[in-house]
C-alpha cells in the first residue's frame, strides 16, 4: 500500500490543494479561448519536452506517463498528483445471472455487479432504499432481487421510468410490489413526500452518477440515513458558488474552482487505445485550426464557439469541416478550399502546441475531481458519518468511478 491510500481525508485535501493552487492559471482557463496568453502560462521546459515526443509518447503522456526525459519539476508534480489521487480499490464483484444481465449494457452490468458487492457487507441493518436519479431502475430492481429491500427509485424523467416499469413487469420471480417508481424532481429544501424516504437507520440512500448539484442534494437530504452511497458526475453542472466548498475543512483550504476547472474535473479518463487517441488528436487539430482561422479572419467577434460537427467531418479535409462550421455560424471567410487547407497546414506547429498544452492541462483533471469529492466526504464526516472513498469501476468502462460511502458511526 502506498502513502496515498493511507492518508486521512483532511491530509489528502490539504496536500492536493497545496499542490494544485500554484497552477490555477493552467487548470482554470480555457486554452483555445485565451490563446496565445494561455499557452504562455505553461513553463517553456514542459512545452519543449512535450514537443520532443512522438505520437506514441504523446499517447503515453495522455495516459499520465512521462516517457523520455521530462523536466524534473514536471516529473515530481505528476508523481505527487498520481500518489495523492491513488484511492484504494473495492475489489468485490457479485455476478448477475445471465437472465438478469440480459439486455443491459456492459457498462451497466459492470457497475451493478460492483455496487451490489459493495453494498452487501455494509447493509446488514438495511431494509429500505431510495435511489436519487434512479433512471430506469436497473440498480433498484436488482437490489430488490438481491437484498429483498423495499425500494423507491426517484427520477424526473417519466419516459425512463416507464421503460423501467416494463423491465419490472418482465422480471421473473421478483417481489415487484417492493419497487416503487416516483416521478419527481428532487430539490434542495423541504419536500414533504420525498424527504422521509431519505431518513432512518434502516435506510440506504443511493445516487449512482448524480449529475452536478444533485449529489449535494442527496447528501443534504440523507443526513439521517443509515448508509449513503454516491457516485458523482458532470461536475461542470454544479453551482460553484453554492456547491463547493461545502465542508468546514474544505472552506479553510478552498481552491478557486470556476466552471472551466469543474469541466476539467469531468475529464479524468482511462488510457486511450491508439485509435481513440488518433481520433482525439484529429478532432482537436481541426477544432484548433478553425479557432485560429476565426480569430484571424474575424477578430472583432472575439472567441467564437464553433460547436460539435458531425463526427465524419473530422476525418476529412479541413476545408470540408471548416465550411460546415462557417456555414452554421453564417460567416464567410472568403477563402477557397485550397486556401483553407493550406491555412491548416501552415498552422500545424501552432495547433500542435495547443494540443500539447491540453495534454499537460489534463494532468490536473483527476486531482480536481478528488478535491470536489474530498470536500463532500469531509462534509459527511463533519455531520458524524464514517466515510470512505473507494475506486469501484474500471475507468475504461465507467470513468466516474469513485464511490463516496458514508455510514453512521455507532
Ligand atoms: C446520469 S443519470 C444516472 C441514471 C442512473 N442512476 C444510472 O446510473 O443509470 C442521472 C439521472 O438523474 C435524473 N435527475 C437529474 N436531476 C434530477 C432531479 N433533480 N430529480 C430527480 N432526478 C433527476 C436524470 O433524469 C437522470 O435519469
Amino acid at each position: 500500500m502506498d502513502i496515498g491510500t493511507r492518508m486521512t481525508l483532511q491530509d489528502r485535501l490539504n496536500a492536493l490543494t497545496g499542490l494544485l493552487r500554484p497552477w490555477s492559471e493552467l487548470w482554470s482557463r480555457s486554452i483555445l479561448q485565451n490563446w496565445p496568453e494561455s499557452g504562455a502560462a505553461y513553463p517553456e521546459s514542459w512545452l519543449s519536452y512535450a514537443e520532443s515526443l512522438d505520437e506514441e509518447g504523446e499517447r503515453r503522456l495522455d495516459a499520465g506517463e512521462l516517457p523520455g526525459e521530462p523536466p524534473r519539476p514536471l516529473h515530481s508534480l505528476v508523481l505527487e498528483l498520481r500518489e495523492l489521487t491513488a484511492l484504494p480499490w473495492h475489489e468485490g464483484v457479485q455476478r448477475l445471472t445471465t437472465a438478469d444481465a440480459q439486455g443491459l449494457s456492459a457498462k451497466k452490468v459492470h457497475e451493478i455487479e460492483r455496487v451490489l458487492s459493495l453494498l452487501g457487507p455494509r447493509t446488514k441493518a438495511i431494509r429500505q432504499a431510495v435511489d436519487i436519479g434512479g433512471g430506469m431502475g436497473h440498480l433498484a430492481r436488482l437490489c430488490v432481487r438481491t437484498f429483498d429491500w423495499t425500494f423507491h427509485s426517484i427520477d424526473r424523467d417519466a419516459a425512463l421510468q416507464e421503460k423501467g416499469r416494463d423491465w419490472l413487469r418482465r422480471a421473473r420471480a421478483l417481489p415487484r410490489e417492493k419497487l416503487c417508481f416516483i416521478h419527481s424532481s428532487v430539490e434542495d429544501g423541504p419536500q414533504g413526500e420525498l424527504d422521509p424516504l431519505f431518513s432512518g437507520q434502516d435506510r440506504v440512500s443511493i445516487g449512482l452518477h448524480t449529475c452536478g448539484s444533485l449529489a449535494l442534494t442527496q447528501l443534504r437530504k440523507s443526513q439521517k440515513a443509515g448508509l449513503l452511497l454516491n457516485f458523482g458526475c458532470c461536475y461542470d453542472q454544479m453551482d460553484a458558488a453554492r456547491d463547493y466548498p461545502v465542508s468546514r475543512w474544505g472552506k479553510a483550504h478552498a481552491l478557486p474552482l470556476n466552471r472551466r476547472a469543474l469541466f476539467l474535473a469531468t475529464r479524468g479518463r482511462h488510457q486511450k487505445t491508439e485509435a481513440e487517441f488518433a481520433l482525439m488528436k484529429r478532432v482537436n487539430a481541426q477544432r484548433f485550426a478553425l479557432g485560429l482561422l476565426l480569430r484571424r479572419k474575424f477578430p472583432a467577434l472575439g472567441f467564437v464557439r464553433a460547436g460539435d460537427a458531425p463526427k465524419t467531418l473530422y476525418a476529412g479535409s479541413f476545408a470540408v469541416y471548416a465550411r460546415d462550421r462557417l456555414e452554421r455560424l453564417r460567416l464567410d471567410a472568403g477563402m477557397t478550399d485550397a486556401e483553407l487547407n493550406s491555412f491548416e497546414s501552415s498552422a500545424r506547429p501552432e495547433t500542435r502546441r495547443l494540443f500539447l498544452c491540453h495534454l499537460l492541462r489534463d494532468r490536473f483533471a483527476r486531482a480536481l475531481e478528488l478535491v470536489i469529492l474530498l470536500d463532500r466526504a469531509l462534509l459527511l464526516e463533519e455531520l458524524g458519518f464514517q466515510v470512505e472513498l473507494l475506486q469501484v469501476f474500471e475507468p475504461r468502462l465507467s470513468p466516474r468511478n469513485i464511490a463516496l460511502i458514508a455510514s453512521r458511526a455507532d
